[in-house]
């Protein structure tokens, strides 16, 4: 069996980074260098003081600081890892296209196809590489079609490694996952010396009963799955919410009584202003196409609705806005607390704070931002790629702020857009004394204790009650 002495990593983000930290971490004899053409990225990787690493999750940059220069190496040399490297994991993003065939739906595989040229080109002896990326299933068979008339004649097998880890708590859910899932040509001599090189990575620290080990198009699948059943319960707790502010049911009170049968569960049955992050919605889009392009027109219906649910959810909560304030924001101010897609992440992909915002300020509104881990660039950034207001226009009606009290100041609204912890120790009675009465307060996230607010005397909306 091969013993893997040397892995790399194309792409250092979200995914990228903090798995390659942490397999460097448990794995002191195998050598991992993530590289990346983001220079920057890097740059910010192999940044001195480890507080700058480009990505923020709680205990990561410990396991950096201890790894980094040891067996983890960051680099944009991306040929020379590739290489070196006995395995290589393809880590790149893989985006909804916003072009041509499939727009808006099929997930963009250009910079998987690239790696996979890259790959063949360099490649000058027998390389296993694994798909970290979310992908379309099938996608190993274009890979490997790529990979074996484009290279030098070596040998490849491809592994699917999908990741499921989740932002936030990456580290933890790195450390001691529910359970590890590797695809592989199992049928083959070669691609079950393959499978079982990777099982022997993740068992220096996880229990093999906990890895998982399939054919390869049922593990893309199942991540594509997976995401789509997560993204399916928060749609369906949305749903119960706003039945909730019709009736007089509390969307929390439902939750925990249907979450408690053992058969349901009850994660994931959070309402709010409807999900966000890279992968949900971009999953399930995938996962429509794909059921679409086969004539499965019934299942991609289906899938497409909580998608439809969740657009529905942030502009309602947007539209709550204007209508308690009296049906016009113009020229008002509507402070944010969070812009982050959720708590102890800097990521910001399809956050509903961005959506929330664009449409306020469709209505004039005045928006001022404060959210711990995220820039101001960012911010503006996402504005911007909406495309439906100026830069300048962003520049001057959105101000970021550097603290929550600011960012209230003088405000007519404010509305909880990501579930930061520190805004549950907000002084909320100095918050309501600095704002404009009646100080409309509308909880996005179920974060706050709404008995207590409203003593305070904010007047306060929360989804689902
Ligand atoms: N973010 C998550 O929580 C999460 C969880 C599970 C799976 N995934 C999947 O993992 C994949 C990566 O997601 P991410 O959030 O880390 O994305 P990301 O955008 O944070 O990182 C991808 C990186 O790949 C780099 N890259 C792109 N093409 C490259 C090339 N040819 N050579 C070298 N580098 C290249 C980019 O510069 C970027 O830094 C996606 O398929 C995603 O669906 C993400």
């Amino acid at each position: 069996m091969t013993i893997i002495k040397n892995i790399c990593c194309i792409g250092a983000g979200y995914v990228g980074g903090p798995t390659m930290a942490i397999i460097a971490q448990k794995c002191p004899d195998i050598k991992v260098t993530v590289v990346d053409i983001n220079e920057k990225r890097i740059a910010a990787w192999n940044d001195e003081d480890v507080e700058n690493i480009p990505i923020y999750e709680p205990g990561l940059s410990e396991i950096v600081k201890e790894a980094r220069g040891r067996n983890l190496f960051f680099s944009t040399d991306v040929d020379a890892a590739i290489d070196k490297a006995d395995m290589i994991f393809i880590s790149v993003n893989t985006p909804t296209k916003t072009y041509g065939i499939g727009k808006g739906m099929a997930a963009d595989l250009k910079f998987i196809e690239l790696c996979a040229r890259q790959i063949a080109r360099v490649a000058k002896n027998d390389k296993i590489v694994v798909e970290k990326s979310t992908l379309p299933v099938r996608t190993a068979e274009a890979l490997k079609n790529i990979l074996d008339n484009t290279g030098n004649g070596v040998n490849f097998q491809i592994l699917s490694n999908p990741e499921f880890l989740a932002e936030g708590t990456a580290v933890q859910d790195l450390l001691n996952p529910d359970r590890v899932l590797i695809g592989g040509g199992i049928d083959t001599e070669k691609g079950k010396s393959a499978v079982d090189a990777l099982v022997d990575v993740y068992a220096q620290w996880i229990p093999k009963a906990q890895i998982l080990t399939t054919n390869l198009w049922s593990s893309e699948l199942s991540k594509l799955t997976a995401n789509a059943f997560l993204a399916q319960r928060i749609s369906s707790i949305n749903a119960m919410s706003e039945i909730c502010e019709k009736t007089g049911a509390d969307v929390d009170e439902v939750a925990k009584a249907v979450g408690m049968d053992s058969r349901i569960g009850p994660k994931f049955l959070k309402s709010s202003v409807g999900f966000g992050g890279s992968c949900f919605q971009k999953d399930i889009l995938n996962l429509v196409y794909i059921s679409k392009s086969f004539g499965l027109n019934e299942v991609a219906d289906y899938w497409e609705q909580v998608i439809i649910m969740n657009d529905h959810q942030k502009r309602r909560f947007a539209e709550k806005i204007v209508k308690t304030l009296y049906n016009t924001v113009s020229g008002k101010k509507i402070a944010f607390l969070g812009w982050a897609f959720k708590k102890d992440t800097n990521d910001t992909r399809e956050s509903a704070a961005i959506h929330v915002a664009d449409y306020l300020l469709n209505e004039h509104a005045e928006i001022v931002v404060y959210d711990p881990k995220v820039s101001k660039e960012r911010i503006y950034a996402d504005l911007e790629a909406l495309g439906s207001h100026s830069s300048e226009e962003i520049r001057d009606r959105v101000k970021v702020v550097s603290t929550a009290v600011e960012a209230c100041k003088d405000a007519h609204a404010v509305a909880i857009l990501t579930e930061w912890d520190e805004f549950k120790d907000l002084d909320w009675k100095a918050v309501y004394d600095d704002m404009l009465k009646p100080a409309f307060l509308f909880d996005g996230r179920r974060l706050l204790d709404k008995t207590e607010l409203k003593k305070v005397g904010f007047e306060v909306f929360v989804i689902g009650n």
